[in-house]
């Protein structure tokens, strides 16, 4: 059965694109997972991390929720086992009518009936804001995947997510499973990484994935030549982590 995770925190910068490209390359490309990456996020950045030229796009996931197009017209195809629906910023343009259409919130979930029976995985590359687009990425999805940034803001931004994630349970009434809490930009030689790293431990315990993605530049620069981690750095700190977080995934 398919699994669709959001992958969502209110706060930019923590690493929700790279993660989403990254775990998306590492379940097909390591474990021969089909998934699907769709990119909710106007900016466009996982789309453009696999290649995928955002200025020429003919249908992309506005379409989707505009009901101009079925899903499986706007789905991209990067190699075996990967599939992305893009988005560019022409998707900000739109959330106002968007907003306004009946049954707003559950436009992404009926687009995704029709095609998770061919995937694995779904994974969903979040804007960082509770607006309509990431709460149609919540409520298509069964799970929710955290990044957090190892900074004192990274910190304070949880009491909103679980805000967030407290009106999409209570007000939508949609039960979410947290997948996991991922610690994300770690730097080892700063006492905040360290200070912060605890304080997410001792709040979220079993929560948090045993994984800690460090700051590193080959995760950094691995987009600008279209490949993951994995490719662009085989044996670095950064492949490592981003491999031992497919595998938590995939076992939780
Ligand atoms: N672990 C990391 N090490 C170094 N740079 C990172 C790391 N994670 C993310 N970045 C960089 O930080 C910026 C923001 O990351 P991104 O994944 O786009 O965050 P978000 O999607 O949460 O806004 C990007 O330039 C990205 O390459
Ligand atoms: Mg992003």
């Amino acid at each position: 059965m398919c699994r669709t995770i959001s992958i969502f925190n209110m706060k930019g910068g923590v690493g929700k694109t790279t993660t989403a490209y990254n775990l998306a390359a590492g379940l097909a490309d390591f474990c021969h997972q089909k998934v699907l990456l769709v990119d909710i996020d106007p900016q466009g950045n996982s789309s453009a991390s696999f290649g995928i030229p955002i200025w020429d796009l003919e249908l992309q996931i506005r379409d989707v929720l505009l009901r101009k197009a079925s899903i499986q017209d706007t789905v991209i195809s990067i190699r075996d086992n990967i599939d992305v629906v893009p988005s560019n910023i022409i998707l900000a343009e739109d959330e106002i009518p968007i907003s306004g259409l009946p049954g707003r919130e559950l436009l992404l979930r009926k687009a995704i009936a029709s095609i998770e029976d061919k995937y694995d995985y779904i994974l969903i590359d979040c804007p960082p804001n509770i607006g309509v687009f990431s709460i149609n990425a919540l409520m298509a999805s069964q799970e929710v995947l955290i990044p957090v940034d190892l900074s004192f803001l990274g910190l304070l931004g949880l009491r909103s997510i679980e805000k967030a994630l407290d009106l999409i349970r209570t007000a939508l009434d949609h039960p979410l499973k947290i997948t996991g809490v991922l610690a994300t930009r770690y730097d080892g030689r700063t006492n905040v990484s360290k200070e912060v790293l605890q304080s997410l431990k001792d709040t979220f315990s079993d929560k948090m994935f045993s994984t800690v993605i460090p700051e590193n530049v080959k995760i950094k620069e691995a987009p600008s030549f279209s490949i993951p981690v994995y490719q662009h750095d085989e044996k670095g700190v950064g492949a490592k982590a981003y491999s031992s977080l497919v595998q938590e995934v995939i076992c939780r």
